[in-house]
């Protein structure tokens, strides 16, 4: 893969994107001595493991061990294979990248996306137009307004409408020389058994679906009256995965960054009807439910999750999960149980921006809400439904890794149980015996503490830095007095690349190293110096040896002793080696 590039070039780009600069565009960092700091974006956290080192150019997390250089850390962030990580921060310092560097199938795919990206951009504008200028869009433009959407929410949103009949887009955008195969994948048009072509979209008021750039990925049409289905959606294509966008996450996150709190809510209307009323922290997820991609793209921005969802059956399935999976993550979650079934675009509708911010103030944490739908489900007065009460909480409680949490819940069922705490920590025991659950024990607190400046690891820092430490190293230290063994390997590997390549730049070390020892590379450049300091390295390197012969001579004379008294004359080599070692060692003190 990258090795279709040169590593001149792909060190150029690296040069030209100061990995501070780039990685602050999506985590704030903090300078705190040689390094910049912050709260690493690949796992949850609050308090800051992920470090930067700018001289070098590399990140490191302590805590989930994400590591590498910033063409790693846009691959990972962005979820982009290596050339679209490398063209984009070419493009951003302004370095062309020679077209060779594609493949075809590359440039055509690259083409390809560019295509379906213009061609939504031009419906989108297609239905916008319909909508706002044209006669035949104005049962679209009263039922929006129907619903109390101001003009510049409708422009916001760039609503549009899909005109009533059979080939109206398909006809305009065949004349502009579109193929019908982009239409056809996108699912603007359809092909019926008869080979004709047809609008899918069809006198339906219509909502485009942006990702985070604010990119038109794919569409979502309503009827103007009860008739099913009620919406249609466009197909997933390549630039479309529902899983992994959040509806009108472009418009929100802004919001969401500064108020730190998001709101989850199911369908376009409550998304659109909130921001209509000025409450623009508001996303929504696509008919699917939350997915953990979904807490990802809102993990940077937001502490506080508010789950939103329509109370009716599938949206009260709908919190359980959501609350499943942000269970034991950093996000603080509350759900808001709408009043009377009501969605939030009802709820908006009628009491307006205050009355909304007001419940959602009184949104209530997640095991209240699940207390309260088990209450509600059964008969608390009898013992069947005390005991289904019980069983509806105890896999949430269960799953909880707080100890103290876990039992401020078990308790918490006391009282509106009339069970003594007797029988439900016996109940709650029996449990999770029956359904073998072992309870999660704390979390062990992610180690972000740095370990002291070991010899071994400035020795080994030093070594796949500088192609003279890397000889000291190789001419003095021996493989046993290293005692990580993924050290010995990286130590081997920059061997390797040394005598290929006569130097240890990063760029080729990246294409050869293991996953493992590249995750040790990346972290012995943030945790060290960057300049090349033979005393200090030979003075390392001196106290790691007279440490490791002093392990030697002890492992020998232990041996010696266990043989000297099973009565094995071999003892007396393990004595031999014991003198030679000792000798070694006052010749390094
Ligand atoms: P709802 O049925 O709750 O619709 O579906 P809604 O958003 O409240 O719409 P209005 O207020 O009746 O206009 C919630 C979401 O589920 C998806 C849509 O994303 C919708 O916004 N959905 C629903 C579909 O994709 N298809 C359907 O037929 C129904
Ligand atoms: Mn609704």
């Amino acid at each position: 893969m990258s090795r279709r590039y040169s590593n001149e070039l792909i060190e150029q780009i690296k040069e030209a994107n100061d990995i501070v600069n780039v990685i602050s565009e999506y985590v704030p960092l903090k300078k705190k001595g040689r390094n910049y700091w912050g709260c690493c974006p690949f796992h949850n956290e609050k308090t800051p493991s992920f470090s930067v080192t700018p001289e070098k150019g590399f990140y490191y997390c302590f805590g989930c061990h994400a590591s590498g250089t910033v063409i790693n850390f846009l691959m990972q962030e962005e979820g982009l294979s290596f050339p679209e990580a490398l063209g984009k921060l070419a493009e951003r310092a302004g370095i062309p990248l020679p077209e060779e560097e594609l493949t075809d199938v590359e440039r055509r795919q690259n083409e390809k996306r560019r295509r379906l990206y213009e061609i939504n951009e031009l419906a989108a504008n297609f239905f916008h137009n319909c909508l706002t200028k044209t006669e035949m869009g104005k049962v679209g433009l009263e039922y929006f307004q129907k619903r109390g959407l101001s003009r510049e929410t409708i422009d916001k949103f760039r609503l549009g409408y899909a005109p009533d009949s059979w080939d109206k887009l398909y006809r305009a955008f065949t004349e502009r020389k579109i193929p019908e195969a982009y239409l056809l994948k996108l699912g603007l048009v359809r092909k019926n058994d008869n080979g004709r072509v047809y609008d899918y979209f069809r006198n339906r008021v219509m909502f485009p679906i942006c990702d985070g750039k604010g990119r038109v990925v794919g569409f979502g049409g309503r009827v103007l009256d009860d008739s099913t289905p009620k919406y249609l959606n466009s197909p997933e294509t390549e630039i479309f995965n529902k899983g992994h966008l959040l509806f009108a996450f472009d418009k929100a996150y802004k919001t969401i960054r500064r108020t730190k709190q998001a709101i989850l809510v199911e369908g376009y209307m409550d998304v659109i009807s909130a921001h209509n009323a000025g409450v623009t922290n508001v996303v929504a997820s696509l008919g699917t439910a939350y997915t953990k991609d979904h807490g990802r793209l809102l993990m940077r921005q937001a502490e506080e999750i508010i789950l939103a969802y329509d109370m009716d059956g599938a949206g009260r399935k709908a919190v359980r999960r959501a609350i499943d999976l942000l269970q034991n993550t950093d996000f603080k979650v509350r759900v808001l149980a709408m009043p009377d079934g009501k969605d939030p675009d009802d709820y908006v509708s009628n009491h307006g921006r205050d009355g909304f911010l007001t419940i959602i103030d009184k949104a209530i944490p997640p095991f209240e809400f699940l207390l309260n739908q088990a209450m509600i489900g059964h008969d608390s007065t009898d013992m069947a439904g005390k005991q289904a009460i019980l069983d509806e909480l105890f896999p949430f409680i269960s799953h909880t890794e707080n100890s103290v949490k876990r039992d401020s819940y078990l308790r918490a069922l006391a009282l509106p149980l009339w069970l003594d705490m007797g029988t439900i920590r016996q109940s709650f025991k029996e449990f999770t015996r029956r359904g073998r659950i072992t309870l999660v024990s704390e979390a062990q607190p992610v180690k972000t503490l740095i370990e002291p400046d070991s010899d071994e690891t400035y020795i080994v820092a030093q070594a796949v830095q500088f192609p003279k430490a890397w000889q000291m190293v190789h001419d003095y230290v021996e493989d046993k007095d290293i005692v990580q063994e993924v050290y010995r390997t990286l130590l081997a590997t920059c061997g390797k690349v040394l005598q290929e390549t006569g130097g240890l730049s990063s760029a080729a070390l990246e294409t050869v190293l293991s996953e493992e020892e590249k995750t040790a590379y990346s972290r012995l450049l943030v945790l060290t110096d960057t300049q090349f300091d033979e005393i200090r390295l030979e003075e390392s390197i001196r106290r790691l040896r007279i440490q490791s012969l002093r392990r030697q001579y002890k492992e020998h004379s232990i041996a010696a002793d266990k043989m000297s008294r099973a009565g094995d004359t071999a003892f007396i080599e393990e004595l031999k080696k014991c003198q030679e070692i000792q000798k070694e060692i006052q010749e390094w003190s």
